[in-house]
């Protein structure tokens, strides 16, 4: 992971290195840096640990003036979170901004070492500063420098190097990590991702694996992966893209979920036709539901748990058979894939490294590789023969709300087109089917006016230690959303569980200190859930039950706080039953006064593997 950035402009380039680097902070930001050429072309460089808001201290304080620089937000891999592991790396007259992991870095560092080369950071990315420099003083020009470095470096990388003395180069390359470069008439750019360059650039050019590129104020030159001088199209800057604003909201992941009914009305409006009672995926119309034996499914972290809620949904919906697996196994089980049948990938920014490898293997495997992604222009999306898109908009809270129920938005409304397919729905079921999927907004809306009431019962959740969150049916992945969503904000250690499971080892774990959030609308499976929740009453624990007015009504006196949700069909349930399991993590992050939109050790997009 990690953002970085480069600017050629005609002005000072820090306060722009600066402003892109807000927008990709989500990407790391464990510290950041700036390197610039200053006076006499010499490369200046500004450093510091932690937050943006550190290195912009620092700048305040000792101001930059070059036109010309690189930039870097970082998610620590190689060597702790310090000043001096962080970015721009510089080795003599080169310095070096990095996304992603040199595998053999080892290797190249301990031969620089061998050769006299003073390593001063534990990072990956130094050695590459070292041998560039390395290759300028054996009298290579900046351009034969890259090309023979690069051919050294095994791994994953996006990068942007900065040379002495050359004004207006900024050489940049990627494998296996994203790079975008921006066109402009006041000068050109480099960035992670596109968001990154939305306020500078006119145009935008995606490199593709394998590339790198000169850059300067008048252009770029662009390059394969076999060397040769190429040309990659270039697109107009998508005028959606731009940095989402708190508005008056405390924090990003509050605005965010209060966005959901808004972003669902938009999402489900993209495939449900409500005139026709139908559901409409044009964009997926080669997947071919009715030819398909079975798909297989990957996601990491909540998108996984976005894919587990839709596999109930698909096959008991549409009668297919679902394989699912956390993306970053899902390679080294070596599972024998059917050519032909649909693969499906899950992400909001998707750049998610692991999800991304395991679409090249289904590829590789001949599967039609479909995906269902927030962000239009990432590398998933555009390595995808089908792409359904959320419609979620930037979601900049590291902790995943709007974009997980969207995502549940689009696998409901996809099982429903399945079935519609494979003849697995009678015409009635079908329209209700249709009708539940178009209401949910307005569901959504109902559930969040319980705000108040779910943040009194969060400050009692904020004192625990531990918490333990039980589901079954399509409400047992929302448990594991529930436990992720609170240890990742609220640090309190959590953990999902099927509620059939508890009696299997966890329940040892109930006493009087330990809060039970148990998801249980009344649905099919509610009798049984009931009977788990005295299972844990019975031993002391303490229940915080989320459900419907009858499931209040059947089990309420078990549980010692009651959240009710609105009564809403079974297929829309996970989405409306999200928002509380949202709140509760939420609010009890507030309360311990966590840094809610970007958690310690986290990053929103994780570009490694
Ligand atoms: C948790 C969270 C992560 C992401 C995961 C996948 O709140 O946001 O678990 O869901 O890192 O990210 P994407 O969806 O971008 O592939």
């Amino acid at each position: 992971m990690c953002g970085i950035v480069g600017v050629l402009g005609r002005e000072p380039a820090a306060p722009l290195l600066l402003d892109a680097l807000k927008r990709l902070e989500y990407r790391g930001y464990d510290s950041a840096g700036i390197a610039t050429l200053g006076a006499g072309g010499h490369v200046e460089r500004r450093r510091a640990a932690g937050k943006l808001r550190n290195l912009e201290k620092v700048l305040d304080g000792d101001p930059m003036i070059g036109t010309a620089g690189i930039g870097h937000t970082r998610w620590a891999t190689h060597g702790a979170p310090t000043e001096a592991n962080a970015h721009p790396h510089v080795a003599g007259r080169v310095a070096v901004v990095h996304n992603g992991i040199i595998e053999n870095y080892r290797a190249l560092r301990d031969e620089l070492v061998a050769s006299g080369a003073r390593i001063e950071s534990d990072t990956d990315t130094e050695i590459i500063a070292h041998l560039l420099n390395g290759a300028l003083d054996r009298g290579l020009a900046p351009e034969a420098a890259v090309r023979t470095v690069l051919g050294k470096l095994q791994g994953a990388y996006a990068l942007a190097i900065v040379f002495e003395g050359e004004d207006d180069l900024i050489a940049a390359a990627r494998v296996g990590s994203p790079l975008a470069i921006g066109l402009a008439e006041d000068g050109t750019y480099l960035g992670s991702d596109a968001i990154a360059l939305a306020p500078f650039a006119d145009r935008l050019i995606y490199l593709e694996e394998g590339d790198w590129a000169l850059l300067s104020r008048g252009g770029v030159r662009i390059f394969d992966e076999t060397g040769a001088e190429t040309r990659r199209e270039d697109t107009p800057t998508p005028a959606s893209i731009s940095l989402a604003e708190k508005g008056n909201y405390r924090h990003f992941m509050a605005k965010e979920i209060h966005e959901q009914p808004a972003v669902l009305g938009h999402t489900f409006g993209n495939y449900v036709d409500l005139s026709e009672e139908t559901v409409r995926f044009d964009e997926a119309a080669s997947i071919d539901f009715r030819g398909a034996q079975r798909i297989a499914m990957s996601a990491c972290g909540t998108a996984y748990y976005a894919g587990l809620i839709g596999r109930y949904w698909l096959e008991k919906l549409a009668r297919i058979p679902v394989d699912i697996d956390i993306a970053s196994e899902f390679r080294y089980r070596e599972t024998p894939l059917a050519p032909g049948n649909p693969a499906l990938f899950i992400s909001q920014s998707g750049e998610t490294a692991d999800t991304l490898a395991s679409l090249r293997y289904c590829k590789a495997g001949g599967q039609t590789i479909a995906s269902i992604v927030n962000v239009p222009t990432s590398s998933i999306a555009r390595e995808s023969d089908v792409v359904m898109p959320t419609l979620a908009g930037p979601e900049i809270g590291v902790a995943s709300t709007k974009a997980f129920t969207c995502q549940l938005a689009v696998l409901a409304s996809l099982a429903v087109h399945a079935a519609q397919a494979r003849g697995t729905l009678g015409p009635d079921a079908l329209k209700a089917a249709v009708r539940a999927l178009a209401e949910t907004p307005g569901y959504v809306a109902d559930a969040l006016r319980q705000e108040a009431e779910i943040e009194r019962i969060a400050r009692d959740l904020s004192h625990a230690k531990n918490a333990l969150y039980l589901g079954r049916g399509t409400s047992f992945p929302l448990a594991l959303e529930g436990a992720l969503k609170l240890k990742e904000i609220s640090y309190i250690h959590a953990e999902g569980y099927a509620a059939g499971e508890l009696k299997h080892g966890p329940i040892a774990l109930i006493d009087e200190e330990m809060p039970v959030v148990v998801v249980a609308p009344h649905d099919a499976v509610f009798e049984k859930v009931a009977s788990n929740i005295q299972e844990v009453a019975a031993r002391g624990g303490r229940i915080i039950l989320i459900t419907d007015e009858r499931g209040a009504n059947e089990a309420g006196s078990d549980a010692h706080e009651t959240i009710v949700m609105p009564t809403v069909p079974e297929l829309v349930a996970p989405i409306v039953h999200a928002v509380p399991v949202q709140l509760l993590a939420y609010h009890a992050a507030v309360f311990n006064g966590t840094d809610v939109d970007q958690p310690r050790n986290l990053a929103k997009s994780v570009t490694v593997e």
